[in-house]
């Protein structure tokens, strides 16, 4: 597939500065294709983003960082996937502070999931372990969650999905996983996947994502995107990680 790097700001960012970046990227994106670099901006800064990348390079686009579960109704707070239709491309499903803070888990994952899919945008599955530990047991542990936030959705949907490896101890801490760590995982979630749906899924890591650990990140076969968090927020480290990862920089 061809790779993608998403930047996810979290809740972080003036309407302004959202505006500002997003115009940054894109105008660097087209020296990083066919790189897809994608930025997800808070829910109301979706729209004023969009109006300001009007004129974005074809390998640009935007993703939200949740969507509700429902087609529509009476969910105060909450996005319905028709409301993100044509205002972005991705959308996180399952990112690890929506589970921890919003309850974001089981068969609400696979709502979420179908709404996005019946508006063709894409869902960014993000799965990944609580603690570090020695490698059988913690990626048995891995496809065994993974299978169940799964549950119920058919291989034809899941290969629509893009996936994102995120171990939690990793996200926001400064210590990314290692390169051989990361390989490891992905092989078992391949093999699982293989076995389990006859198909391979595509993945990507994210957790301390930086401009100087890419380098080596760009090179663990097999790995086909970045989910970014903190280094997303400077231009000027989004796009050497961009420049890094397309390997054309
Ligand atoms: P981080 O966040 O890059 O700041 O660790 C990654 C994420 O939460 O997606």
């Amino acid at each position: 597939m061809t790779k993608i790097v998403i930047g996810n700001w979290k809740m972080n960012l003036s309407v302004a500065e959202a505006t500002h970046l997003a115009q940054g990227v894109a105008q660097f994106a087209p020296e990083v294709a066919p790189l897809r670099v994608v930025v997800a901006p808070s829910h109301p800064w979706l729209v004023p983003v969009h109006e300001a990348i009007r004129f974005r390079p074809p390998n640009f686009s935007l993703a939200a960082q949740a969507v509700s579960g429902s087609a529509e109704g009476a969910y105060t707070g909450d996005v319905a996937a028709t409301q993100l239709k044509g205002l972005v491309a991705y959308c996180l499903v399952g990112h690890s502070e929506r589970r921890r803070y919003h309850g974001d888990q089981g068969s609400v994952l696979q709502q979420q999931i179908q709404q996005l899919l019946a508006v063709g945008i894409t869902p960014v599955v993000c799965f990944g372990e609580q603690t570090q530990s020695p490698h059988k047991q913690f990626s048995v542990q891995i496809t065994r969650d993974l299978g169940s936030d799964l549950h119920g959705l058919t291989a034809k949907e899941i290969e629509k999905c893009l996936f994102a490896y995120e171990p939690l101890w990793a996200i926001g801490t400064g210590k990314a996983a290692m390169p051989k760590y990361i390989q490891q995982v992905l092989q078992h979630v391949q093999a699982w996947a293989k076995e389990k749906y006859n198909t391979r899924l595509s993945l990507l890591y994210g957790g301390s994502v930086t401009a100087d650990n890419t380098g080596e990140l760009a090179h663990i076969p097999g790995l086909d995107g970045l989910l970014v968090g903190g280094a997303s927020l400077k231009l000027r480290s989004f796009h050497v990680i961009c420049g890094r990862f397309s390997g054309r920089v």
